[in-house]
């Protein structure tokens, strides 16, 4: 019987995991330390986080807590065999078992791996809705687990659920936004085989400045997204079939992505990638810091990219680059300018 005061410690302990739950975005972080709190709560010997394989209809050991460490990760657990773990997945109730041995679910393929005997399991389901994620496992207690194991350990699994339900529908969020970003790159590229390539490498040399400017966080991931949507206004017009000058691309492109809540901060880096350090752009005719430092990295390798894209087959690149620093005093911000001399030799070297 745990005193009051075990009690009273290893809720504080679970709360402060929930906080940790809450605000991580790395889903092998986050499992590692679901399995080192479970380990913890227990008092168990080792700890383990199975996850559901539907393809392959196993479970597999994604982290582990404790001595057997690694050798457990390799293991994989088939669902068409009996197993401890198998059936608290698919009964979706935590089972104690305090004599595993003589349990005929046992699966002895990971005793036989690890060289160690499973003597006590407490196996909790991570359940969220009518989804299962796996299970997780405490192993080996002193005099066995007990209900209040059992309990504790049932809280922290529902919140793991939560947890890993929010990293989920992040991963598919980005993996959408991702290929869709992709296919509408590739839409603007048969409108205009001869930009093949450019988005990515116009975002590729943008984000090597910023990095070199030492952006980080969002102010970086501005610079990366604008990029990739900074030429999206002529798709737009494109496929509205709508007779307007190239110059009102940027800010097409721009009334569109301010109405992408996520988006909404890239718009000006749109709208202003065609601007000039000198004023002479379009579409506004911003000057010098006017212009938003993302939009001056964008505008700079444009630039850059829309004069190579019209030179390529005239002269030589380094001719081009030479020719293309020596006209580009006063259009651009001149502290940007060495800074992209540095990523093009980087590139090439
Ligand atoms: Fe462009
Ligand atoms: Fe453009």
């Amino acid at each position: 019987m745990q005193s009051i005061e075990e009690r009273v410690s290893k809720f504080t302990r679970l709360l402060e995991m929930e906080q940790v739950m809450a605000t991580s975005t790395d889903m092998d972080e986050l499992l590692g330390r679901i399995t080192a709190c479970s380990q913890e709560i227990t008092e168990a010997d080792e700890a383990s986080i199975l996850l559901h394989d539907h393809e392959r209809n196993e479970l597999f050991f994604r982290k582990h807590a404790g001595d057997m460490g690694q050798l457990v990760e390799t293991i994989r657990v088939p669902l068409d065999r009996p197993s401890i773990a198998g059936h608290v997945l698919l009964s979706r109730e935590s089972e104690i078992i305090n004599d595993v041995p003589s349990d005929p679910r046992h699966y002895k393929g990971v005793d036989k791996a690890t060289s160690n005997p499973t003597v006590s399991l407490l196996a909790v389901p991570i359940v969220w809705g009518d989804r299962c994620f796996g299970v997780v496992e405490a192993i080996n207690k002193p005099g066995g687990f007990n209900e209040q194991d059992r309990e504790i350990l049932e809280v922290l699994a529902s919140h793991a659920a939560v947890a890993l339900q929010n990293l989920t529908v992040m991963d598919q969020l980005q993996n959408y936004f991702q290929h869709s970003v992709e296919i509408l790159m590739s839409a603007l590229e048969c409108l205009e085989p001869e930009s093949e390539g450019h988005v990515i490498r116009l975002t590729r040399m943008a984000t090597a400045i910023a990095r070199k400017l030492g952006l980080e966080g969002e102010d970086f991931q501005n610079v990366w997204y604008g990029g990739y949507f900074h030429d999206i206004g002529k798709l737009l017009m494109r496929s509205a079939f709508v007779p307007r000058s190239d110059r009102m691309h940027p800010v097409v492109g721009a009334n569109v992505i301010a109405k992408i809540k996520i988006l909404t901060k890239i718009a000006p880096l749109v709208r202003y990638h065609h601007e000039r350090w000198d004023g002479s752009g379009f579409p506004d005719r911003l000057k010098g810091n006017q212009i938003p430092l993302g939009a001056r990295i964008l505008a700079l390798v444009e630039d850059y990219e829309e004069q190579w894209m019209d030179r390529i087959k005239a002269i030589p690149l380094a001719e081009f680059q030479e020719e293309f620093f020596a006209n580009a005093g006063g259009k651009h911000d001149p502290a940007l300018l060495p800074i992209f001399k540095k990523v093009l030799a980087s590139f090439q070297a």
